[in-house]
């Protein structure tokens, strides 16, 4: 009788592990993070849709010919989480971008306007694969380009 009953509780844990979404576990490790105004980046799809432009990004980035070997070694996760929070910095979705400053974070990397311009091609196309619309990839580009600045290197 006994083990009857602890057949049945382990039956009943089984089927109650298994009906469980796999995406509950997700969630209880990593809670999908929200802006604090969303509205400014519905065009992007949200803060988890900027986290996909920027993994879709990274993956381009690695695979580029021209730049490809600077992001080698890059943890895509974690640079696409630094990118999704200071584009929707940017873009007025209120988070705080974290990392370090522009000038400090390229710094010694050697990098051109040919250089620059390829990560913003790869960007242009990762946003067009998520469907973002001209005026919303214009947008950012605009916050973007003064970048230009501090991220190459001297002299052109
Ligand atoms: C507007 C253009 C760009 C923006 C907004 C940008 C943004 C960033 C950010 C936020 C980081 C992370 C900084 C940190 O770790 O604290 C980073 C790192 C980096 N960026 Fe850029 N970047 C730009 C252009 C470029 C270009 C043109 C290249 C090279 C072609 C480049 C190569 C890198 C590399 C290699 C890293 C280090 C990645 C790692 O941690 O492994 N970036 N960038």
């Amino acid at each position: 009788m006994k083990s009857n009953l602890t057949q049945i509780a382990v039956a009943v844990l089984a089927i109650a592990l298994v009906a469980t979404p796999i995406t509950s576990f997700a969630q209880a490790t990593a809670p999908a993070k929200t802006a604090p105004n969303e509205a400014a980046i519905a065009g992007f799809g949200g803060y988890a849709g900027l986290m996909k432009i920027n993994l879709d990004l990274v993956a381009r980035v690695k695979a580029n010919a021209l730049i490809g070997k600077l992001f080698a070694d890059t943890d895509a996760p974690r640079l696409a989480g630094l990118l999704s929070d200071q584009f929707c910095e940017l873009l007025g979705g209120g988070c705080k971008y974290t990392g370090n400053d522009m000038r400090a974070a390229h710094q010694g990397m050697g990098i051109k306007t040919h250089h620059f311009n390829a990560l913003a091609e790869e960007l242009q196309r990762a946003m067009d694969a998520a469907g973002v619309s001209q005026s919303e990839q214009f947008r950012l580009i605009a916050k973007l380009a003064p970048m230009k600045r501090d991220i190459n290197e001297k002299p052109e």
